[in-house]
């Protein structure tokens, strides 16, 4: 069990959480969710011991083994595969453990506690599955979409993207009780991803996932935990039914919100009538009191919503570019071009949308990254009209940001670099107010961009890209990082941009809303793919499909068996304590926990509703008379102010008289009255309390 009681959690000058407090149990799977800069990867930073809490208590079963992703991109010239199996800290430890025997065996062949000890390593090696490590990882790399050629390259010979979904093969190689992933869909395509969710709902440890990715944290959890406003709060349900469940508690928090403040006005205005009154001094100050103990119901803060557009483009350059018998590819150590798509010749006009699709691998970045100038074109030509601005944005690539400089110098150094390219508004307070318009406000400018969340980042290399004014916008992959909120933000804004787009994504929501028209990258050529959405996921059926046959046929008889081998997660060292694995072939809704939770929940939003309403009947007269009787007392209390405002002035005797009986009588009626909203108040009290 991990319990979190109200834990403390500081990172620089912000408070992550606050006397958070939350409880997960051993086989639960946890999708933890929040905006940007949450402090999601805080938290796993306590759960993993890299933090430490700054007050409360944290507690974590010491045993447990746990794995997760590491964050660097690797850098080794190890093989796919030997990194991968690497990945499996307990063969490790056997290995390192036999390793020792056979040195001690060795150096006293005759020693009988040696060779007993030989014996034991042996064993234990092989209970670590030692004799099928290398199909086992090699099952998990390809099921994370790469070749069965790429198997054996060095790992420092793959992309940034391609490196980091080796870490992930390498986390999920660890037979583990915790496994934590951050954002572990970032750098996958759709194969990829389905093929981890697959794997996800068959591991039976417990599991923390951090992502943004609303379809995938519905297929691999049953818990949420929501980080906001430095509080924890634990849902029973996958990412949907978080989503209705907070809805509700919103609107509860609202009604009591509102509730209590129609109490504290009350109890203020009581306050204000008597305290200056010396016979009920005393209830007024026992409001006074009552006032200051109530804990308040805070008030539903709508999350700042954030929204952003691109500047219309200074010109729209028609065509924008021309492409002529051009080949892409990446060149070799050696020096040797491979090319990967030719004979590619279109034209790309001013206003086009396009989506760029495309199995895993087929070049979809490589063209991208070759307009964009950050490959050199193979061969052909590509011609670029006269004014385009591009602006490239590759999230796999976060290495456009210096990790010791902060947002503001960012923006100062990109506006030195464009010279009289750059946008007109430039002095420091230009360049603070723009950066406030993507939420890099006060202390965030400031801010090294090394200590900034993944989503902060990518944000502000979204900034850095708007700022400029692009008018032909290549967009390779932006989505990875960002929360909900800032998705759709981009997607207004791509929605409402003038100038031409090229985007690549896997993020279908986004592609359906701002493209018009799909390319198509494969089989070592652009085309244009004539279907919607919905026929390219055929489509990548019918490919990987294809990829499978050709991967069999290059003899791959040996992987396809290890594939069945490893289709499971390997199990932990320590067993778990009684929680039944979930049944391989379960899905996600059979998995989940949450539909009892939810029926309760309905039945007590009827009774709350129901006891609402009651005891808005009963207080409903009361109310009334006590507006009425307010309405009276003003009356009163103005009429005796204007008497006694006459008394002041000379009067003749008999008007004095008869302002003197009125005076009086005000006076008892306002006290009586006072008496009865005394009453009437202190009844109220009781049946709001
Ligand atoms: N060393 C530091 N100094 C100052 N601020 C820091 C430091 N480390 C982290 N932060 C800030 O703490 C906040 C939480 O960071 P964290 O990486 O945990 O966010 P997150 O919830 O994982 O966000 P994302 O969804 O973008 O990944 C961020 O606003 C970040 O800028
Ligand atoms: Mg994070």
């Amino acid at each position: 069990m991990i319990i979190l009681n109200n834990v403390v959690l500081r990172r620089g000058t912000k408070v992550l959480l606050d006397s958070a407090s939350v409880t997960l149990n051993p086989g639960e799977k946890v999708g933890l969710v929040g905006r940007n800069g949450a402090g999601k990867s805080t938290l796993f930073a306590l759960l993993n011991g890299t933090l430490h809490e700054d007050g409360g208590d944290f507690s974590i079963p010491k045993q447990w083994r746990m794995a997760q992703v590491a964050q660097h991109m690797p850098e080794t010239e190890d093989s796919a595969t030997d990194f991968v199996v690497a990945g499996d800290t307990r063969l490790a430890e056997a290995r390192e453990a036999l390793a020792k025997a056979e040195a001690l065996h060795a150096a006293d062949p005759d020693d009988a506690d040696a060779g007993m000890a030989l014996g034991q390593a042996y064993s234990d090696i092989a209970d670590a599955g030692e004799h099928d490590a290398v199909p086992r990882a090699q099952a998990l790399i390809m099921g994370l979409g790469f070749k069965l050629h790429e198997l054996d390259r060095p790992v420092n010979s793959f992309s940034g993207g391609w490196r980091m979904r080796l870490q992930l093969a390498r986390a999920l190689m660890c037979p583990s009780d915790l496994l934590l992933l951050d954002e572990p869909t970032n750098h996958l395509d759709l194969d990829a991803l389905v093929w981890l969710e697959a794997w996800l709902q068959k591991y039976d440890g417990t599991m923390l996932v951090i992502s943004h990715d609303r379809e995938f944290l519905d297929a691999v959890t049953n818990v949420t935990v929501h980080i906001e406003q430095a509080k924890l709060t634990r849902y029973g349900g996958n990412y949907s039914k978080f989503e209705d469940m907070r809805a509700l508690r919103m609107e509860q928090q609202q009604i009591a919100h509102e509730r209590q403040q129609e109490k504290i006005a009350h109890l203020q205005k009581f306050i204000d009538r008597f305290k200056a009154k010396a016979s009920k001094a005393k209830q007024a100050q026992s409001r006074v009191k009552a006032l200051a103990r109530m804990e308040r119901v805070a008030p539903l803060l709508a999350e700042a919503e954030f929204t952003f557009s691109f500047k219309e483009p200074a010109n729209l350059p028609n065509p924008m570019l021309s492409i002529t018998g051009a080949s892409f590819g990446y060149m070799q150590e050696d020096g040797s071009a491979t090319t990967i798509l030719s004979g590619v010749s279109r034209g790309v006009l001013a206003g086009q949308r396009i989506g760029i699709l495309g199995a895993n691998g087929q070049g979809k970045s490589t063209f991208v990254k070759t307009v964009a100038h950050d490959l050199p074109l193979v061969s052909g030509t590509v011609t670029e009209g006269k004014g385009l601005a591009i602006g490239y944005f590759a999230q796999q690539e976060l290495d456009v940001l210096h990790e010791t400089s902060n947002p503001l110098e960012h923006m100062v150094r990109l506006a030195r670099e464009l010279g009289s390219a750059a946008p007109a508004a430039r002095t420091e307070q230009d360049l603070r107010g723009f950066l406030g318009s993507f939420n890099f406000s006060g202390d965030m400018v400031k801010q090294p961009v090394g200590t900034m969340s993944g989503g902060e980042k990518a944000r502000l290399v979204l900034a850095m890209m708007v700022w400029q004014r692009p008018n032909l916008l290549l967009l390779d992959e932006p989505t990875n990082h960002l929360d909900l909120a800032t998705r759709e933000a981009l997607a207004m804004a791509l929605n409402e941009f003038e100038g031409t787009l090229m985007l690549v994504s896997h993020d279908r929501a986004l592609l359906r809303t701002v493209c018009d028209e799909f390319w198509l990258v494969g089989r070592g050529e652009v085309r244009d793919f004539d279907g919607d959405l919905d026929d390219y996921q055929r489509y990548l059926l019918d490919e990987s499909k294809r990829l499978r046959e050709e991967a069999k046929q290059a003899n791959a008889a040996e992987v396809a068996a290890a594939s069945a081998a490893a289709s499971s997660p390997p199990k932990a060292v320590v067993p778990q304590a009684s929680a039944p694995a979930p049944a391989v072939t379960a899905s996600p809704a059979t998995v989940s926990t949450s539909a009892a939770p939810a029926v309760d929940g309905r039945t007590q939003r009827q009774n709350d509703a129901r006891e609402r309403q009651r005891l808005a009947e009963q207080s409903r007269p009361l109310r009334k008379e006590l507006a009425s009787l307010d309405q009276r007392m003003a009356q009163a209390n103005a009429e005796k102010s204007a008497l006694e405002a006459r008394l002041a002035s000379p009067l003749p005797p008999a008007e004095i008289a008869e302002a003197g009986k009125r005076l009086k009588q005000l006076g008892d009626e306002i006290e009586a009255m006072e008496e009865r909203w005394l009453e009437l108040s202190e009844a109220l009290e009781g049946i709001g309390s």
